[in-house]
C-alpha cells in the first residue's frame, strides 16, 4: 500500500488529502502538522477551515485512509511520497524583505525530511515557492550520507477557496513538474498515477520543474491582474457615468478575452495574489529584469489604490467627515464561502476607518473570530446578526459578497438606520436600484451613485 504523508494541515493540505483519500481507498494518507489545536480540529466534526462540502468528503475517509496526527517524525520514516504544504509568508526582515518569500520553514521541513528517512522518498512541492526552490531542497536532502534517494517534484495547487472541493475533485488541470532523469519520470509517473484514479489522463500535465513552479506564480499574477484591469476600469466608470458591469459583459463576450474574473471590487484579497506576486516581482529584480518587476508590481498597487479609493469615497460622500460615525460591514472573509481573513480587503478598509476614527461594526457569517484576531481593536464591534449590526449605522459597507445578503429585508434596516442612509457596495452585490428606491443613498464600485442627495 503507498504511504502518503503531507506535512501542514492547513487550508491546502488538509482538502487536498481529504479529497486523494477518497479517490483512493488503496492509499494510506497522513496528515501532519505542528500545531496541536489544528489537527485535533481535523479530527473532531468542528474543522478548522470552513470549506462547503469538506467535512463530508473528510468524513467519508477518516479513520479508514486518512489521519491527522502530530507525529511528524514517525510520518515522514513511514511514507513514500511527502508532500510539503507548509506556509510560505512574505518576508518581514532583511534582504527583499516585504517582497520575498521566508523560506524558514521550508528548509526546517527539509532538514527534518533528511534526518528522519531511512527509505527512498518522493518529495512534492505542494506549496507555491519562488523559481528554483526545489534546488535549495534537493541539495539539503542530497546532504545526507547518500543511503536514501530523494526525488523532488512540483505539484502546484490551484484550487480557490469556497470552491475548493469542486476544484479539487474536477480540476482545470494537475500540473506535475520533474527532472527528466530516469528517476524523475519514474517519480512524476508514481504521483500521477495517483491522481489518474480521478483525473482524465489528458488533464494530467507534466513539465521541467521550472517550469511547474513558474506556472504556479504566473497563474495568480494573470488571475489578479485580470481584476486590477478591471478595477482600473472601475475608476473610469466612475468618472464617466460608463457602467463597469456593462463593460465586463460587453469584453467578456470576446471568446479571446473571456467572461472570468473581471468582477469589479474593493480588490483582491487572499493569502496568496499579492504574496505570489511579489515573490514574482523578487524574482524578477533578483535576474535583473527591472521593467518587468515594475510592471508586475503595479498589479499589486492598482489593488492597493482601489481600497483607499473605495473609503475616500465613503469620507466624501459622507460629508468629508466620518467621526464618530458607525459604519457597519457586510462581510470580512476576503471572498465569499470561506472564513478565511487573510489579506482581506476588508481588514485595510477598517484600519483606514478607524483611523478616520468611525465607530467600526463587523457582521460575517463565518469570519467574526478571524475578523476579531486580526484587528485586535477594542473599538471594534463584532455582531452575527446583521440586521443587529445595522441598527443606528450611519453606512454599511458590503465588503463580501456572501449571497445571503442580498436576500435580507432591507426596507427593515432602513427604517433601523440613521438618515441619509448610504450603503457603500464593494462587490456590487445588491440590487441598487432597489435600495435607492427604499431610500438609499448608494455608491456602487464603477457606476454612478444613485443618491437623494442635491
Ligand atoms: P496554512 O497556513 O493554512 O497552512 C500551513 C500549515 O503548515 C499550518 O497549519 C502550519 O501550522 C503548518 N506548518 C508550518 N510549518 C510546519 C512544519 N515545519 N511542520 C509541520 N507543519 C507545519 O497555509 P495554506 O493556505 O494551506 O497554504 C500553504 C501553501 O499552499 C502556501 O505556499 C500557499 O501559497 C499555497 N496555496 C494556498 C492556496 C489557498 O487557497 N490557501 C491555494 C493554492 C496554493
Ligand atoms: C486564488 C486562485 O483563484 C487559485 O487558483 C489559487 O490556487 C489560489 O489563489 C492560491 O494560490 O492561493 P483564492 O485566493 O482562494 O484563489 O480565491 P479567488 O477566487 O481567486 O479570489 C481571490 C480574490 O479576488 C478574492 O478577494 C475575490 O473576491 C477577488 N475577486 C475574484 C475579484 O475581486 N473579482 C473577480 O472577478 C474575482
Amino acid at each position: 500500500m503507498t504511504k502518503i504523508l503531507c506535512i501542514g494541515a492547513g487550508y491546502v493540505g488538509g482538502p487536498t488529502m481529504a479529497v486523494i483519500a477518497q479517490n483512493c481507498p488503496d492509499v494510506q494518507v497522513t496528515v501532519v502538522d505542528i500545531n496541536p489545536d489544528r489537527i485535533a480540529a481535523w479530527k473532531s466534526d468542528t474543522l478548522p477551515i470552513y470549506e462547503p462540502g469538506l467535512l463530508e468528503v473528510v468524513q467519508s475517509s477518516r479513520g479508514r485512509n486518512l489521519i491527522f496526527s502530530t507525529e511528524v517524525d514517525q510520518g515522514i520514516a513511514d511514507a513514500d511520497i511527502i508532500f510539503v504544504s507548509v506556509n510560505t509568508p512574505t518576508k518581514t526582515f532583511g534582504r527583499g524583505a516585504g517582497c520575498a518569500a521566508d523560506l524558514q520553514y521550508w528548509e526546517k521541513t527539509a532538514r527534518q525530511i533528511l534526518e528522519n528517512s531511512t527509505s527512498d522518498k518522493i518529495v512534492v512541492e505542494k506549496s507555491t515557492l519562488p523559481v528554483r526552490t526545489a534546488r535549495a531542497m534537493e541539495r539539503i536532502l542530497h546532504s545526507g550520507d547518500g543511503n536514501v534517494h530523494f526525488e523532488v517534484l512540483s505539484n502546484p495547487e490551484f484550487l480557490a477557496e469556497g470552491t475548493a472541493i469542486t476544484d479539487l475533485m474536477d480540476p482545470d488541470r494537475i500540473l506535475i513538474g520533474g527532472h527528466e532523469t530516469e528517476t524523475g519520470q519514474a517519480a512524476i509517473e508514481k504521483l500521477a498515477s495517483i491522481y489518474a484514479q480521478w483525473v482524465p489522463p489528458e488533464k494530467i500535465l507534466t513539465t521541467n520543474v521550472w517550469s511547474s513552479e513558474l506556472s504556479k506564480l504566473t497563474a495568480n499574477a494573470f488571475l489578479a491582474q485580470r481584476i486590477s484591469s478591471i478595477n482600473s476600469i472601475a475608476s473610469v466608470c466612475e468618472a464617466t457615468e460608463a457602467n463597469v458591469d456593462e463593460v465586463s459583459r460587453a469584453i467578456g463576450m470576446d471568446s479571446r478575452i473571456g467572461a472570468k474574473f473581471l468582477r469589479a471590487s474593493v480588490g483582491f484579497g487572499g493569502s496568496c495574489f499579492k504574496k505570489d506576486i511579489l515573490n514574482l516581482v523578487y524574482l524578477c529584480e533578483t535576474y535583473g529584469l527591472d521593467e518587468v518587476a515594475d510592471y508586475w508590481r503595479q498589479v499589486v498597487a492598482m489593488n492597493s489604490y482601489q481600497g483607499e479609493r473605495f473609503v475616500n469615497r465613503m469620507i466624501s460622500a459622507m460629508f468629508n467627515t466620518i467621526v464618530g460615525k458607525r459604519i457597519t460591514l457586510f462581510g470580512f472573509a476576503f471572498k465569499a464561502d470561506t472564513g478565511d481573513t487573510r489579506e482581506s480587503p476588508a481588514l485595510t478598509v477598517s484600519r483606514q476607518l478607524l483611523a478616520e476614527r468611525a465607530d467600526v461594526v463587523i457582521t460575517d457569517p463565518q469570519a467574526l473570530v478571524n475578523a476579531a484576531k486580526d484587528l485586535n481593536e477594542d473599538a471594534v464591534t463584532y455582531e452575527q446578526d446583521p440586521y443587529e449590526a445595522a441598527k443606528g449605522a450611519h453606512a454599511i459597507a458590503v465588503m463580501t459578497e456572501w449571497q445571503q445578503y442580498r436576500d435580507l429585508d432591507f426596507v427593515r434596516i432602513h427604517d433601523s438606520m440613521v438618515k441619509p442612509a448610504f450603503i457603500f457596495d464593494g462587490r456590487n452585490l445588491l440590487n441598487h436600484k432597489e435600495l435607492h428606491e427604499i431610500g438609499f443613498n448608494v455608491y456602487p464600485i464603477g457606476k454612478a451613485a444613485l443618491t437623494h442627495l442635491e
